[in-house]
Parts: C-alpha cells; sequence; structure tokens
C-alpha cells in the first residue's frame, strides 16, 4: 500500500479554497489536514468550525482535523457538528486524553492523538490501544513551512514497531516540513499518511505536478 498525502489546507489560497481542493481531489486526494489554532497553545491562530461547515457541503473527503488548542474537550462537539470525521488533539494539551479519545468516539468520529517533537511517545502509549491516528509532529506547531525535524523519524518506527504487537491497528501520520527531500525519509520510517501543506500548494510546479512528485519520491521505499 502507498503511502497517503494529507494536504494541509493552511499553505492553500484561502480566496480559492474549493478549487484548491478540487485540484487535489482530480488527482485522487481524499483527505485534507485541517489546522486549527488558537493563538494560545501555538502562537498563530488560524481557522474554526465555520469553515469545516463551509466545505463539508462542498466535499466528501475526509476532514482530518488538526487542533492545535487549549481545553480541546470544548470544541469536539462544534467540530463534530461542522462535519470533520478525524479529531486530532494534543497530548500535551489534556489531563485526561482516554476521556477526549471516548467522548470523539461517541460522536462517531476517528479520534488521534499528536504530540510536539519535545514529547517521548512514553507519554502516548496509554491511548495506543484506543486511538485511530498517531500524529507525529515534525515542527513545533503553528505555521506552515518550517524545516523537518529528523528527531520525528526515531518515534515512527518506534510507534510501527508497537504497533505490530498489539491489536488497534491505528495509522501514524507524520506533519510538517515534508518535501520532495524528506517525503521518503518518512515513508521508509514507517508512516501511512504525510500531511503536506507548502510542498502541495507552494511549490513551482503547481498542485498536480507536486502531488505527483511527493507520491513518487514515497513510492519507491515505502513498506519496505
Ligand atoms: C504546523 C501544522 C502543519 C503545517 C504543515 O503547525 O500542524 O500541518 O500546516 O505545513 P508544511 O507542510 O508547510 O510544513
Ligand atoms: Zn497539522
Amino acid at each position: 500500500m502507498s503511502i497517503e498525502i494529507s494536504p494541509s489546507i493552511l499553505s492553500a489560497d484561502f480566496a480559492n479554497l474549493i478549487n484548491d481542493i478540487e485540484e487535489c481531489e482530480k488527482e485522487n486526494i481524499n483527505i485534507f489536514h485541517i489546522d486549527v489554532m488558537d493563538g494560545h497553545f501555538v502562537p498563530n491562530i488560524s481557522i474554526g468550525p465555520v469553515v469545516v461547515e463551509s466545505l463539508r457541503k462542498k466535499t466528501k473527503s475526509v476532514m482530518d482535523t488538526h487542533l492545535m488548542i487549549t481545553n480541546p474537550e470544548d470544541y469536539i462537539e462544534s467540530f463534530a457538528k461542522a462535519g470533520s470525521d478525524w479529531i486530532t488533539f494534543h497530548i500535551e494539551t489534556v489531563k485526561n486524553p482516554l476521556g477526549l479519545i471516548k467522548k470523539i468516539k461517541d460522536l462517531n468520529l476517528k479520534a488521534g492523538i499528536s504530540l510536539n517533537p519535545a514529547t517521548p511517545i512514553e507519554k502516548i502509549i496509554p491511548c495506543l490501544d484506543e486511538v485511530f491516528l498517531v500524529l507525529v509532529m515534525s515542527v513545533n506547531p503553528g505555521f506552515g513551512g518550517q524545516k523537518f525535524m529528523s528527531i520525528s523519524l526515531p518515534k515512527i518506527s518506534k510507534l510501527k514497531e508497537y504497533r505490530s504487537k498489539i491489536d488497534n491497528k491505528f495509522k501514524i501520520e507524520v506533519d510538517g516540513g515534508i518535501n520532495f527531500d524528506t517525503i521518503t525519509d518518512a515513508s521508509k520510517a514507517g508512516a501511512d499518511i504525510v500531511v503536506a501543506g507548502s510542498s502541495v500548494f507552494r511549490t513551482e510546479f503547481g498542485i498536480k505536478k507536486s502531488i505527483e512528485k511527493l507520491r513518487e519520491l514515497s513510492a519507491t521505499v515505502h513498506g519496505s
């Protein structure tokens, strides 16, 4: 199975969002990464449920919602109602991650857990039997276009190894700085899904060619 790409709309043209999304869908992309930032957990503010709600009316693709916010438990219902499919929160923001995972699942959504580059995977081990996905940050969250931190690579491999020993086959997604130079390493380490913002929406090649290039570069190694 080849690696999946979840384009981060943070780097798309917000005045033309649905056009950018449809251009990706023409390339058989059916997951979109929605970066939600609150100016507290991260030093930037991005988008909220109203954008998800508008997009939901225009696309059937999966909305892979990445909450970089404090008190994520207060916003789960809003995003569920707006049409998110996957909701991922940060382990650094909650006291009771298992409770929040249950809350997300009770709303019939897929629950993901994320960890910052400085957070060791030991922190999320108690959640691994319950989550649909683990989002490994390969930059400090807050902005698109940052440099990939290779400290994330051993985390991906460790998670893959851990997964082989348990029943819950969670997906491993990596987020931040994925581009033509780094996708091969992420793929080799064992990522199932890569988030790609700048390298899909802001390259000199355009959306179609960029997706093709990312796929080509990951296909050579994925699964090996
Ligand atoms: C970072 C976000 C990422 C970001 C990825 O805080 O969580 O999803 O948009 O952008 P690139 O691919 O440009 O690093
Ligand atoms: Zn993200």
